[in-house]
């Protein structure tokens, strides 16, 4: 762990399922020591910037979101520059919400401009989300904020820092592959798109796959793999019936957390959610 952490280094996006709020209960059931991290699932990455591994193995199936730390790690004076270029009007925001629109247009831009594409919609669509559409297509529309911080390039700065300090590397494939990768001695943290509490509150949104039952039941196969060789993992979701006996094995902690994954404000609140892990 690195000794000296950088406050400014945080989340610089807005995800779905960010843990920023659950943090203080996340912690201090942590291992004590963590030389080597590993996300798979890692979205805004509100864990990962809190604990500032020195060897961290990040990856998210989607895409956009790893070129945006790719860019921010090897690009960043560049992205902040592009950055500057984007204005907070609804005209413009659909204009360039649209660049992935026509497919040869888009795949012609280069990794910085699209990188600062999803930061930008990012920080102007209304309530911040990524979310594709069954294309692939981002459609979050306009959030008419007053004052959005567009560029926070000490954030953007910080995070380049560290992951030029650190061991990092970014990849983007499905949990599965990164899970069979890794050794004992590494740490895993796993939050995957949660089970849905009704039919109406799953979000599926984070990429045009979606995530299915058998996707979970999947991760928790994985999960018995790292145990049988002894790798340590915490693992966060809903606290639906089917993933308590998914993980009946196991040590099953109930926490409540705020989560805003309901455009409807009156069904925002808190709600149970598990975390699990395998280890004292
Ligand atoms: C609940 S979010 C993670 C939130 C994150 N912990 C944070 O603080 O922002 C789940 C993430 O899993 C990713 N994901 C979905 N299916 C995946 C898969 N099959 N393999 C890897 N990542 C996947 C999504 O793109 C999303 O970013």
């Amino acid at each position: 762990m690195a000794s000296a952490k950088n406050k400014l280094v945080a989340p610089v996006l807005k995800w779905v399922g960010g843990k920023r709020q659950l943090l203080e209960t996340i912690k201090p059931l942590l291992p004590k020591r963590i030389s080597s991290y590993c996300e798979p699932f890692v979205g805004g990455g509100a864990l990962l910037f809190h604990l500032q591994p020195k060897i961290a193995h990040v990856n998210d199936v989607n895409e956009e979101l790893i070129r945006v730390y790719t860019v921010i790690k090897n690009n960043v004076e560049s992205l902040i520059t592009e950055l500057e270029k984007f204005k907070n009007e609804a005209d413009f925001f659909y204009a360039v919400r649209d660049w992935d629109r026509d497919k040869k247009k888009y795949a012609s831009l280069s990794d910085t401009e699209k990188a600062a594409r999803i930061l930008y919609l990012n920080k102007t669509c209304y309530n911040g989300l990524f979310r594709v559409n069954n294309a692939g297509e981002f459609n979050s529309p306009f959030g008419s904020y007053k004052n959005p911080n567009i560029v926070n390039a000490p954030a953007l700065r910080a995070v380049n820092f560290y992951f030029n300090t650190a061991n990092i590397s970014l990849t983007c494939l499905d949990y599965e592959k990164v899970l069979n990768s890794i050794s004992k001695g590494t740490f895993v943290y796993l939050d995957p798109p949660y089970d849905p509490v009704s039919d109406t509150s799953s979000f599926t949104g984070y990429s045009k796959m979606g995530f299915t039952q058998e996707d979970q039941v999947r991760l928790r196969e994985c999960c018995d793999n790292l145990t049988a060789k002894g790798i340590k993992f915490i693992l966060s979701n809903s606290a639906t019936n089917f993933i308590k006996e998914q993980y009946s094995n196991y040590e099953i902690i109930t926490v409540q957390a705020k989560r805003a994954i309901n455009s409807v404000s009156s069904r925002r609140g808190e709600i149970d959610e598990v975390l699990v892990r395998n280890y004292e």
